[in-house]
């Protein structure tokens, strides 16, 4: 034993006999993890994350949440003996004065965009496997708040700086919380104390953002992990893997040393994209005044849905005892945000009360094996995307060429119109792939190599997959529609018909596939080859 391998294992026996760590450690270290590229995704949010708790405490000891006026003095010109907020002076101080400042500022916007985006692609994979089903859902649910808050926490986060663009967007939520009935004005009011902008809101949403959200953060992310832990990570179908059990590398230190370079790999192209990618820079947009707006105002992406709802409402409004109800904004601000969220956390409570299937599942689905699903889920992405197009109506329609007019109109009747067809045409592209997989099975690869039969004829050769593929193309089960009784053995309606009867009808839906190869196919067709 060399002298290192003596001090470490004093050092390790010393923390053991005071923790007892020793036995937990291994049985934990050695913990097996399935490998998949899209596993991953998940990993990219939880470094962002950590990213933006870093380089957003550089920011706090130089950034001042003070709508207190003062008078620019700093290096950049055109600003000078400007009146603005002291938030927005001690953005450009950060930006132009604190050495490496300006790259924080840069690194810690970038980050949360690439958390957003990693939130959203690692619930999309989630989605389209299937990952969600039991005993998951819990913490599909913690996602979907996870979501959420970042949502939040990343429009609190661009509000701060106090320019002419942050502004724009407090203006917007102001009005989303006045259009609510009865008690929006007094919530803005509460909210602001006062009336807009108020001298306070700066200063309120600063500990919101850098207090009280990440704290929730870390907690949610901690139980969000922990289940993750406890309940075993979902894999994909392969030899060897089953419901039961776990195929991959352990931790320790295949998974460490993984996940430490991926660490710095998101660290990398963050710091390289705020290293050389302008983002938000304020001084450009000037500090806020309440009686400007300048054009091509644009949120953060994930955000533009939401602008791009409101921006398309036709302008509803209704006068009910002496109170505005402004539709307008209600619609698109609050309801239609509401269901969507409220639809994507009940999903898969949903998805198994229409199938009928409550069991558990650990491995996942291959998305073109669950065409409902994975339409549902295009069917709501179009949903998004078009109101994320028109969430920047305005530059589109300079840069095209186009009027607002055709934009918002566009965007009215696409978003009617489009994500219905994307469903249909998901299902049949799904069903076509089932088909495609059901032919390669049966009738094996097509080769490519066109042979002249003696007859004269041109065929082209197939050549057998392996046993593996085939294996993997024909293991997923295919649910059979549920067959709940409408009708008691005298052919009466039962009490509660018309619930089974909608389930039976959706469950079919759910069920429509292209029946998989069985082997006894396999084997009539293996003589013909
Ligand atoms: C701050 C945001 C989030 C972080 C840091 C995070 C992190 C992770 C990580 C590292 C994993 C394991 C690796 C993987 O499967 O990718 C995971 C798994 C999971 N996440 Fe997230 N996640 C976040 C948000 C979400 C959202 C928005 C959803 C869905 C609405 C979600 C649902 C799930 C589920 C169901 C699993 C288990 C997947 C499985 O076992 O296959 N997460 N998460």
């Amino acid at each position: 034993m060399t002298a290192r391998e003596r001090i470490a294992g004093n050092v390790a026996g010393y923390v053991d006999d005071r923790t007892g760590a020793a036995k937990w450690m291994k049985k934990n270290l050695t913990k097996v993890f399935p490998d998949h590229w899209s596993f991953l995704l998940g990993e990219i949010a939880l470094y962002s994350f950590i990213i933006l708790l870093l380089s957003g405490t550089f920011l706090t000891f130089w950034f001042d949440p003070s709508m207190k006026e003062v008078v620019y003095n700093g290096s950049y010109e055109p600003l000078q003996g400007i009146k603005m907020s002291a938030a927005y002076a001690s953005t450009l101080d950060i930006s132009f004065e604190v050495r490496g400042g300006l790259l924080m500022r840069q690194i810690h916007h970038w980050a949360a965009l690439i958390f957003m985006v990693g939130i959203v692609v690692h619930l999309m994979r989630v989605y389209f496997t299937g990952a969600f089903r039991k005993p998951r859902e819990f913490n599909w649910i913690i996602g979907v708040g996870l979501l959420t808050l970042g949502i939040v926490e990343g429009f609190l986060g661009y509000s701060l700086p106090d320019d002419l663009l942050s502004g724009t967007g407090i203006r917007i939520a102001e009005a989303i919380i006045q259009a609510l009935p009865v008690v929006g004005s007094y919530l803005s009011y509460f909210a602001f104390g006062g009336a807009f902008p108020g001298e306070l809101f700066i200063s309120r949403i600063y500990t919101v953002h850098i207090l009280l959200l990440p704290g929730i953060f870390l907690a949610l992310i901690t139980v969000h992990l922990m289940l993750v832990w406890y309940q075993k990570h979902t894999q994909f179908p392969g030899p060897g893997r089953t419901e039961k059990n776990v195929v991959g590398y352990p931790l320790m230190p295949v998974y460490m040393a993984k996940a430490g370079g991926f660490f710095f790999i998101v660290f990398g192209v963050t710091a390289f994209l705020g290293a050389v990618a302008s983002i938000n820079p304020v001084w450009l947009y000037g500090p806020y005044t309440p009686g400007q707006v300048s054009a091509g105002s644009q949120p953060d992406w994930y955000m533009g849905w939401l602008d791009g709802l409101v921006r398309m409402a036709p302008p509803l409004e209704t006068y009910l005892f002496g109170y505005t109800v402004s539709w307008n904004i209600l619609i698109p601000g609050l309801i239609l945000p509401g269901i969507m969220f409220t639809g994507l956390a009940l999903y898969p409570f949903i998805e198994s009360w229409a199938t009928g299937d409550k069991r558990e599942h650990h491995l996942l689905d291959r998305p073109r094996n669950a065409p409902n699903r994975t339409a549902i889920g295009a069917m709501a992405l179009t949903f998004t995307l078009v109101s994320l197009i028109n969430g920047g109506n305005d530059i589109i329609a300079t840069t095209f060429d186009l009027t607002i007019n055709q934009m918002m109109w566009f965007s009215r009747i696409a978003i009617i119109v489009l994500p219905p067809i994307a469903f249909v045409v998901t299902k049949r592209l799904c069903l076509s792939l089932q088909r495609a997989d059901r032919d390669l099975v049966l009738h094996g690869r097509e080769t490519g190599r066109l042979v002249r039969m003696p007859n004269g004829e041109f065929i082209e050769v197939h050549e057998p997959i392996s046993a593996e593929k085939a294996w993997l193309l024909t293991s997923h089960e295919q649910l059979a529609p549920l067959e709940l009784p409408e009708h008691d053995g005298a052919g009466v309606r039962r009490p509660g018909a018309l619930k089974n009867k909608l389930r039976n009808r959706i469950s079919r839906a759910a069920a429509v596939a292209v029946p998989k190869a069985t082997e006894t196919e396999r084997r009539e067709l293996e003589g013909h080859h």
